[in-house]
């Protein structure tokens, strides 16, 4: 009977070895090489790399050779959230004083100790809001530090805060765990001023479904990062979550992506210009 448990044990032997290998520090050094390849327009540094990466920037297939990582951009902030459950990162990249300003975010996924898929988001000049110097003003104002580890939020509470967000867009029965303070960075604009009266609840538009939704969560500092698709665009929306409820959201959407067609990128620009 013992060598029978023992027999049962040895079988999940490689998920569990797996999984232990998927440590913060192993998701922060491969998220940092990011950030130096990226600096460098050299997507050698990016590492480790599997064979058969899959690769997407807007959500199209793309290479790294003709991508955004071959271009060296002068990176004036980054910040990366640890997924260690799912072995994934979420990278929010912001360059707003090189010759031309972008705001990128980037989820990697990794297994067996390498990066086997990366989703980036590239928004610049003539996106929706666009305006990286606002990005990087607001952003750099915020605190998505490190969270006390006894009032953590779980996955599922904070993946439920993002959800409920995403799904006012198309229901407004919903109830968002609205924060107070909280403060909405989309594109360049803010919906605050960085004070005790911010608020998120000031107008969200209605009858868009955000869908096909990607999640990268770090419960230590209470942040989601949902890939979606918001009507057919390419879109990031990521928040972070205090005590159950919003703090801070930030979208990257990209009007400009390839296959989004002219005229639904200028009507989602009318539709978003009711907003505040
Ligand atoms: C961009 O944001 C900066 C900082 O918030 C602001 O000073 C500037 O006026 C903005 N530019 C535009 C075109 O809105």
């Amino acid at each position: 009977m013992y060598s029978l448990s023992l027999l049962t044990l040895g079988a999940f032997a490689p998920l569990l070895a797996s999984a232990a290998d998927c440590t913060r520090e192993f998701l922060k050094t491969s998220a940092d090489s990011l950030v130096a390849a990226q600096t460098a327009g050299n997507p050698a540094l990016l590492k480790p790399v599997a064979e058969g990466l899959v690769y997407h920037e807007n959500f199209a297939a793309a290479t790294f050779k003709s991508g955004i990582l071959a271009t060296p951009l002068k990176i004036d902030h980054s910040r990366h959230s640890l997924d260690t459950t799912q072995c994934a990162t979420y990278t929010e990249l912001i360059s707003a004083k090189g010759s031309k300003p972008y705001v990128l975010g980037t989820q990697m996924y990794f297994k067996d100790g390498a990066v086997f898929k990366i989703d980036t988001l590239i928004s610049t000049t003539g996106d929706w809001l666009f305006n990286a110097t606002g990005t990087l003003n607001w952003a750099s104002k915020e605190d998505w530090g490190t969270i006390a580890e006894g009032k953590r939020d779980s996955r599922a509470v904070i993946q439920a805060a993002a959800d409920a967000y995403c799904d006012i867009f198309s229901d407004k029965t919903v109830k968002v765990p609205w924060g107070y303070p909280c403060a909405r960075l989309e594109g360049g604009s803010y919906t605050g001023n960085g004070g005790a009266n911010d608020k998120c609840d000031v107008g969200i538009p209605s009858g868009v479904s955000l869908v096909d939704r990607r999640y990268v969560i770090d419960e230590t500092v209470g942040a989601v990062s949902v890939f979606l698709s918001f009507s057919g665009i390419p879109d990031s929306h990521e928040f972070r979550v205090e005590n159950g409820k919003l703090r801070f959201v930030h979208t990257i959407t990209v009007m400009s992506a390839r296959g989004n067609g002219k005229g639904k990128g200028r009507r989602m620009t009318r539709r978003f210009a009711r907003l505040p």
